[in-house]
């Protein structure tokens, strides 16, 4: 894969799990990195080990959310290093873990307010800068319940089937403009995410997830990172509004 040397990337929740991890992977292949997380000290964490393996990237406090906060970390980006290349808009929470008949209004929208407004939020700057630029390309973390529903789990997967049509108009509406923005929609993986909810920490919870998968175990996060390097990479100019699985043959019974 080509280098991404003089490139800059944006990695939305970059404090932790699959963003770290990608974040990291960016800057292994020489994009300068910008950290956003409204974790400071997880973001800050991602950023020095960026710079101890000899990278270059800067952290900025960003809750999604805000429209304000996703337009300044994009400004950050501009304003430290002269463009805007990548986002990988991959900020998000779980939610809670109840059937619709139980689950609290408030807790539904938050879910919806961070897994899909939030990545509104970002698309709209990250656009306009590519556009801007005459190119990009955009990645947004939806997931395999962006494709199938999931019991208990409502409203993070009509967050995550949002994310994928919002993920297709946008590309519809780039489809001359040089920015390309696609998705991908991970397997249930290791990271801090799954632990929240007990899947890793109870032997048989996960041995039952790890069960729905064909290759019969969870994903890493440096498999969803090398995907979505592969999306942002030259050689993927042919590709826009797709969802890219990563997901072990989840969706293939
Ligand atoms: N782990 C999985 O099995 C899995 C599977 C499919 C999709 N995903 C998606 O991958 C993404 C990352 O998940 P993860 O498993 O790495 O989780 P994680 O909890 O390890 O990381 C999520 C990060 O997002 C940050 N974040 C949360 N709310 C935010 C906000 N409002 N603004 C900015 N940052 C915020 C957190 O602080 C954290 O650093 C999520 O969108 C998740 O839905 C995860």
């Amino acid at each position: 894969m080509g280098s991404f040397i003089d490139r800059v990337a944006v990695v939305t929740g970059g404090g932790s799990g699959i963003g770290e991890t990608t974040a990291i992977e960016f800057a292994e292949r020489g994009a300068s990195v910008v950290v956003a997380d409204v974790d400071i000290e997880g973001g800050e964490a991602t950023v020095e080990a960026i710079e101890d393996a000899g990278g270059d990237a800067r952290f900025v406090e960003t809750d999604v959310t805000d429209p304000e906060a996703t337009r300044g970390m994009v400004d950050v980006a501009v304003d430290a290093y002269g463009r805007l290349d990548f986002a990988f808009n991959n900020a998000g929470i779980g939610g809670a873990q109840t059937p619709i008949t139980d689950y609290d209004p408030d807790d539904w929208q938050t879910v919806i307010d961070v897994n899909l407004v939030g990545v509104f939020n970002c698309l709209k700057p990250e656009i306009e800068q590519m556009q801007a630029q005459g190119g990009g390309a955009v990645v947004n973390n939806s997931s395999i319940l962006g494709q199938v529903g999931f019991a208990s789990s409502s409203g993070y997967v009509a967050a995550k089937h949002g994310l994928l049509g919002l993920t297709k108009t946008a590309a519809l509406e780039n489809g001359e403009t040089g920015v390309r923005i696609n998705a991908v929609c991970p397997g249930f993986i290791e990271t801090p995410l799954l632990d929240s909810g007990g899947i890793t920490s109870d032997p048989e919870m996960r041995k039952q997830i790890e069960g729905l998968h064909a290759m019969n175990r969870l994903g890493t996060p440096q498999e969803v990172a090398d995907a979505v390097c592969w999306l942002c990479s030259d050689e993927a100019s042919f590709v826009t509004g797709e969802a890219l699985g990563v997901e072990g043959g989840y969706l293939s019974r």
